[in-house]
């Protein structure tokens, strides 16, 4: 099947042509929030699609027919792709919105409003596997090659979205000027059976937690039910009696692998071919262990030191 050649290159940034246009990007960089808006921001792969239904549950207060008659992308747009305009005309407070873009560009918006924000990351190893898995179906990304070119151009930052260092000390630097809350991918893993968060298995020696700046965060919640109570405190939205049990059950993997407004085989397969692999793909931690090989890992350790070494880092930080 023949890729879609056109890119968007938007502040240096080559972003995928047939979703993003100048007029689409200078909509996103200034969008008028308001202040009941939820914005979840995220580097590709981290979690996006998780948060997005996490979130349209905890708004139905576990009601789950949102999350399975209408698609992800109208529940929460995509602020800069091409049909964001018309899908908010009607839309109500409290609107949900989600963006791949850089901090730099959506702060000068978001910090002129009382938007809150929910920016999602994950093990930028494990980001790295799912996004080379994620351009073998995304006709709309290049042919990704060998993985370890691929590799190559994502520590480089030339992969499209640009680079993943970049794009989360961006949206850490928010801090402090927006009303902005972290989660992890890795947290919102269920504990194990055996009573083990499945966080600690997937790190990095030397990205541990352990090596981490102290921050004045709260302990960590390793689970969907932890992640659902910081969300649910943080929007300012009442758990409703039984919004989690509905969230543990219509958020899981499987049930989202299942749900076809969730797992985006809805697209066509001109845009996602789909006999190239699922969007919904494993959803493990630490997929990067059979992917890496040593070599691959102690490159990748020593540019996320130089990149990430000094950068303060919130105390449930994956890496
Ligand atoms: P994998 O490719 O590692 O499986 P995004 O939505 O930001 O594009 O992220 C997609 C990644 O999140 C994919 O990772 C996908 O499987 C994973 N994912 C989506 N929903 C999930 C869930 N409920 N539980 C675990 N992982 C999930």
């Amino acid at each position: 099947m023949e890729r879609m050649k056109v890119t968007e290159t938007f502040e240096g940034i080559a972003l995928p042509g047939h979703l993003h246009t100048q007029e689409s990007l200078g909509f996103a960089a200034a969008f008028t929030f308001r202040p009941t808006d939820v914005l979840i921001a995220t580097y590709p792969k981290s979690g996006t699609t998780w948060m997005q239904e996490i979130l349209t549950l905890l708004y139905s207060l576990g009601d789950a027919r949102p999350a399975k008659t209408i698609p992800n992308w109208e529940r929460a747009p995509w602020l800069e792709q091409i049909y964001c305009r018309e899908a908010l005309r009607d839309t109500e407070s409290p609107r949900l919105l989600t963006t791949h873009l850089p901090a730099h560009v959506l702060a000068p918006a978001l910090q002129r409003s009382k938007a809150k924000v929910i920016y999602v990351a994950r093990n930028p190893k494990d980001v790295a596997v799912s996004f080379y898995h994620f351009h073998h179906l995304a006709k709309f990304l290049p042919d990704p090659s060998s993985f370890d070119a691929f590799l190559t151009q994502f520590l480089e930052g030339t992969v499209h979205y640009g680079s993943w260092f970049e794009h989360v000390k961006g949206w850490l630097g928010q801090r402090h000027l927006l009303d902005i809350l972290y989660v992890t991918y890795e947290e919102m893993h269920q504990v194990s059976p055996a009573g083990s968060p499945s966080l600690s298995p997937s790190l990095s020696p030397s990205l541990s937690p352990s090596l981490l700046a102290p921050s004045a965060d709260p302990a960590p919640a390793q689970d969907l039910r932890g992640t659902a109570q910081r969300l649910s405190s943080f929007l300012g939205c009442p758990l409703a009696p039984g919004t989690l049990a509905a969230l543990e059950q219509h958020c899981s993997f499987s049930a989202m692998r299942d749900n076809a407004m969730a797992n985006y085989s809805l697209i066509p397969a001109e845009i996602m071919d789909h006999s190239q692999g699922r969007f919904m793909r494993k959803g493990v931690v630490g997929d990067w262990r059979s992917h890496f090989s040593p070599e691959q890992n102690a490159l990748f350790n020593r540019r996320y030191q130089e990149e990430m070494g000094d950068v303060e880092l919130p105390s449930q930080w994956p890496m």
